[in-house]
């Protein structure tokens, strides 16, 4: 089934093994643009672009997931079924719950709670964590050190909900979870990688801190994110 009904790649051999996937397009673009070399687009259908090309001549792919469950479930599905990829590194960013959450630090997930219905709705999985895949987390966590990054390995919580009514919720959802912040995609995408046999993990840069209140700005996301990135994208293959 190639084309997907979402992705518009003719031939399994334009996608990699590993897709790094940020949820905002244009981000999927500056990291194509900045990063790699012999860079060929992929995808546009609906603006959610992709692109693969060479890391340290190592092939690798990058494309938006979108924002929120249903999107990234969907992506990441038809990357896994339809393309045969077999690794796939969320680079997102994140809202942190407690203070020690620094802005910009980075945090790898190692397991994601959610009050979302995907895993129920999707197989009939029917625990609020899902775990990310041990095997590419412990090959992040040595980049990380190679490259001297800290990184924060901690429980994080996907939310269908940005803007909660009673935003003090957060603080529930931390103290009997244990989740250290919050983003909205990466329980989808490691049950969809488990129901597949695939692959999947997750780094998150905080954007924001719902304690402090301190808060980046769209344009100094686009830079500063770069940590992230470079551990990401040592994953090429
Ligand atoms: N991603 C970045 N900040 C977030 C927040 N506060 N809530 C949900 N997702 C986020």
């Amino acid at each position: 089934m190639i084309p997907t009904p979402h992705i518009g790649a003719t031939d399994k051999s334009m996608i990699a093994k590993t897709v790094l996937m940020p949820g905002d397009p244009l981000r999927a673009k500056f990291i194509a643009d900045t990063f790699l070399e012999d860079v060929v687009q992929f995808n546009s259908v609906r603006n959610v672009l992709g692109f693969t090309g060479t890391y340290k001549g190592r092939k690798i792919s990058v494309m938006a997931s979108g924002m929120g469950m249903p999107s990234i479930g969907i992506y990441s599905y038809e990357l896994y079924k339809f393309y045969d990829v077999e690794n796939i590194i969320r680079i997102g960013s994140c809202g942190g719950y407690t203070a020690d959450m620094k802005l910009y630090d980075v945090i790898l997930a190692k397991d994601a709670w959610s009050e979302s219905s995907y895993a129920k709705v999707q197989s009939g999985y029917d625990s609020a964590v899902v775990e990310g895949t041990k095997a590419l987390n412990d090959q992040l966590l040595q980049i990380a050190s190679d490259l001297k990054i800290p990184m924060h390995v901690e429980r994080i919580h996907s939310s269908d909900v940005f803007y909660r009514e009673n935003f003090e919720e957060y603080k529930d959802i931390y103290n009997q979870h244990g989740c250290v912040a919050v983003e909205m995609e990466s329980f989808a995408l490691f049950h969809n990688a488990n129901v597949l046999g695939k692959k999947a993990a997750c780094l998150l840069t905080v954007s924001d801190n719902l304690v402090t209140h301190e808060l980046t700005t769209a344009e100094e996301r686009q830079n500063a994110f770069t940590n992230m990135m470079k551990i990401a994208l040592e994953m090429a293959e």
